[in-house]
């Protein structure tokens, strides 16, 4: 049913809301313009940060960053290179330290919780490279996958990820090295995926892919994720191959949040470009002072 935000009779622009046109009694309230339209809601947050601060040895590359994923949702990060959108993923699955700020899952606090615990409540990552073991076959890199999945489970959990990813079953005895680049991504995220995270982060998944086959990475498998109710943050340098796929997304520059808006926003967004290029010749940063 068609609903309108405008009933019937409305004033003419600039004359007081609220009362009959010519009225020489405005309410009271006439001159307060119409409150701003909120912001589409979100889901609820099952992995999110807040006002995280984190970075290396102490010096912050992430300054600030508010970010959430609910299950069943895709939201990306976007930036230009440097901006610490991997930092910020290192920071969220725990091989970084949490300066400031909190990181949840669940709406549980684990800001101070070590990588593999993180790993073993749900958090699953895949880096951008060297996310499989060149050397290994696709079985054994599943396998390695699952070190944490008792030994009787794992057999049909790799079967399960076959059943997800028949082409990688077809693959099982060829080593990593020998896939496509697509193939490993694939396997990559198949790994990562052994020991069933409901949350996902992605770390530039489509780098070095061709164009259509990041697009089968992005549409088909991260689709798929969220289709079937996981939360998944990727990092693209794909914009608008991202925006195909994403429901939300976050500009990082200079590791803070530069603009924060649903994808269908983002599309429409007219100085996305200049945002970024704005971002880039950035002055080097001062070498910290020694502590
Ligand atoms: N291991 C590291 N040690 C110190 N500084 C790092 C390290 N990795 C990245 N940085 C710095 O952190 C900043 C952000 O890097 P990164 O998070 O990789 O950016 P992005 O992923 O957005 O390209 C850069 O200035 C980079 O030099
Ligand atoms: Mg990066």
């Amino acid at each position: 049913m068609p609903t309108s935000a405008e009933p019937p009779g409305q004033p003419e622009p600039g004359s007081p809301a609220g009362a009959a046109p010519g009225s020489p009694l405005p309410a009271a309230s006439s001159t307060v313009a119409p409150p701003p339209a909120p912001p589409p809601a979100r889901p609820p947050a099952y992995l999110a940060c807040h006002e995280l601060v984190s970075g290396y040895r102490k010096v912050p590359v992430v300054r600030g960053v508010s970010l959430q994923v609910a299950l069943g949702e895709i939201v990306l990060v976007i930036g230009p290179n440097g901006a610490g959108k991997s930092t910020l993923a290192k920071a969220l699955t725990g091989q970084l330290p949490c300066f400031e700020g909190s990181v949840t899952l669940g709406g549980e606090e684990i800001s101070r919780l070590a990588e593999e615990v993180r790993s073993a409540r749900g958090i699953g990552y895949v880096p951008q490279v060297n996310d499989v073991f060149a050397t290994m076959t696709v079985t054994e890199n599943l396998e390695m996958g699952g070190y944490r999945v008792p030994a009787r489970a794992l057999k049909a959990r790799i079967d399960e990820i076959f059943d997800l990813f028949p082409t990688l079953q077809v693959m099982r005895r060829r080593q990593a090295r020998t896939l496509s680049g697509g193939e490993r991504k694939t396997l990559g995220i198949a790994r990562a995926l052994v020991p069933q995270p409901k949350a996902l982060i992605l770390d530039e998944p489509t780098s070095n892919l061709a164009p259509l086959i990041a697009a089968r990475v992005l549409h088909e498998v991260a689709g798929a994720l969220a289709a079937s109710g996981h939360a998944v943050l990727a990092i693209e340098q794909r914009v608008s191959l991202g925006l195909e796929v994403a429901h939300w997304g976050y500009v990082l520059t200079e590791g803070t949040v530069r603009l924060d808006a649903s994808a269908e926003a983002l599309r429409s967004h007219a100085d996305l470009g200049a945002l970024f290029l704005a971002a880039q010749p950035a002055p080097a940063p001062a070498a910290p002072a020694p502590a």
